[in-house]
């Protein structure tokens, strides 16, 4: 090779290696650039999702005005506050065998309880706990209670021969806003998480429940419907009389609680034969400009089957937690290649469920292999180290505002019931020492409290930083597993007795 021919040579491996160089350099810059994309998601998510202790106590405050509101008229409120009829809860003394059916947003349970008379004889016997077969939340209100009743007479068979020779007696935990004309009667006011029946809306749910019974020749009674919280509030009360606030987060969320009937306004005259009623709040729906809005709970809300309706469930509920999750990872991934470039099912609604995301949150392994299991699952391989952290990183900004918007919630209601060391914003009569000091039980039930430790642990840590530490003490945070059945079972008992 001549001279001439060495040095274009030389030039050619020069300037090819600079372009290449330039084009890595490019690209390092590009992903940096994309990088700093992603972090600013990030950014903007755990600002629009920030619930300092200020935001939390106007929170706290607006649940007791609504509250107030929701019992002075019918309609004064998106708290509904409904009644339930439950007057008595269960103390103890019942005796019998009692069964529940309880129809959950994803599971539905059958049990039966033996009761002795006394509080240490309660045997729960025979739990079963199936998923709701999805087909059924949008078939037709027959299809659904006919399910049902099948369900439970394959439970009544397994009983055997030893089974009772008269009428059983049934709840119906129904964990749906419900309007009652009395404890064992109610018409559904609206489906809420993904159920979606509408004719069944206006019907009265423990009529159709009996109505399928029958047509099986069932020999059982519906003798009380009940809504979860209100089973819960029951199971606890049973075991500890200073029970007075029942909240559950589960796949949707909701609370109620003992209140005096004349503090319920809007039914004076009507409720007459004791001094407190359990109150139904449907805390799902509160809604006050106060809560930490993001754009990704607006998209969810517009895409969803009851959009409008139950914000507050829409933050704190746990059909919800993992899809907020998932737009947020989607989002990022528009903005960059961080989790690929091949399509993936991040963009499919509800595909990312809430105790993927609590695995993925409580991940302990230190490359974060769960995190990487799940995202493969969803067409995402591969991912670096860093992206998992951001990932967890995300499953905790949206779980920590769950867990403390739900402590706001716990400390609306002790604070319109006077338990919040504040003295209630009507009562004086709650302000005097005593009240304010007294012990007060709020129990809690629900897969999303039970099964995802950070969410329980920001809910509690919340609760005592609003309450503060001396207030805290007086208030015990108690969980009820299976309580929403077991409680209303009991309750059913309690009628008899
Ligand atoms: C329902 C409530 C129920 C709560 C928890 C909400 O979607 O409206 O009635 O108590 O979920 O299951």
């Amino acid at each position: 090779m001549g001279k001439v021919a060495v040095a274009f040579a030389a030039a050619a491996a020069v300037i090819v290696s600079c372009s290449v160089a330039a084009v890595m350099v490019g690209r390092r810059v590009k992903s940096r650039r994309k990088w700093r994309g992603v972090v600013e998601i990030l950014k903007e998510l755990e600002e629009a999702c920030d619930t300092p202790v200020g935001r939390l106590r106007q929170v706290v405050d607006a649940v007791a005005v609504e509250m107030h509101a929701g019992l002075a008229s019918e309609g004064g409120s998106k708290l509904k506050m409904l009644l339930t009829f439950v007057h008595h809860l269960p103390i103890g003394t019942e005796k019998g065998t009692y069964y529940a059916l309880h129809l959950g947003g994803t599971y539905f349970r059958i049990l039966r309880v033996l009761l002795g008379g006394e509080r240490s004889y309660l045997d729960v016997q025979d739990v079963e706990r199936h998923p709701i077969p999805s087909h059924l939340m949008n078939s037709t209100s027959e299809v659904l209670f006919n399910f049902l009743a099948f369900s439970l007479e394959r439970f009544i068979e397994k009983e055997g021969n030893g089974s009772s020779s008269s009428q059983r007696e049934l709840a119906f935990t129904f964990s749906f806003p419900v309007k009652h004309s009395s404890i064992s009667s109610g018409a559904l006011i609206k489906w809420t998480k993904g159920f979606e029946i509408s004719e069944m809306v206006g019907k009265d749910v423990a009529e159709c429940l009996q109505g399928a019974l029958n047509r099986r020749s069932l020999d059982m009674h519906v003798a009380a419907l009940v809504n979860d919280t209100v089973g819960a509030l029951s199971l606890g009360y049973y075991h500890d009389p200073d029970t007075v606030v029942a909240v559950v987060f589960g796949t949707g969320s909701n609370a109620c609680y003992l209140e005096r009937t004349d503090a319920i306004i809007k039914s004076q005259g009507l409720l007459t034969t004791s001094g407190s009623m359990v109150v139904n709040m449907e805390w799902g729906n509160f809604w006050s400009s106060h809560l930490p809005r993001t754009s990704y709970d607006i998209d969810l809300d517009a895409e969803s089957s009851n959009p409008n309706d139950m914000g507050f469930e829409k933050m704190i509920g746990g059909l919800y937690l993992g899809d907020i999750v998932r737009r947020v990872i989607l989002r990022m991934s528009q903005v960059s290649d961080i989790f690929g470039t091949t399509l993936s099912m991040l963009s499919e609604p509800y595909v990312l469920r809430t105790n993927s995301v609590s695995a993925m949150h409580e991940d302990d392994t230190p490359e974060l292999q769960e995190v990487a299991r799940i995202l493969k699952d969803l067409g995402v391989s591969d991912v670096p180290l860093k992206v998992r952290k951001l990932v967890v990183k995300i499953c905790d900004v949206v779980t920590r505002r769950a867990g403390r918007l739900a402590a706001a919630g716990i400390a609306g209601i002790l604070k319109k019931i006077g338990r919040d060391g504040s003295g209630g914003i009507t009562s004086v009569r709650s302000r005097s020492e005593t009240q304010m000091q007294k012990r007060t039980v709020v129990a809690v039930e629900g897969g999303l409290y039970m099964n995802y430790t950070m969410f329980r642990e920001y809910m509690e840590e919340a609760l005592v930083e609003i309450l503060g530490e001396e207030v805290s003490q007086y208030v015990v945070v108690k969980a009820m597993e299976d309580g929403s059945s077991i409680g209303s079972a009991l309750l059913v008992a309690s009628l008899q007795s």
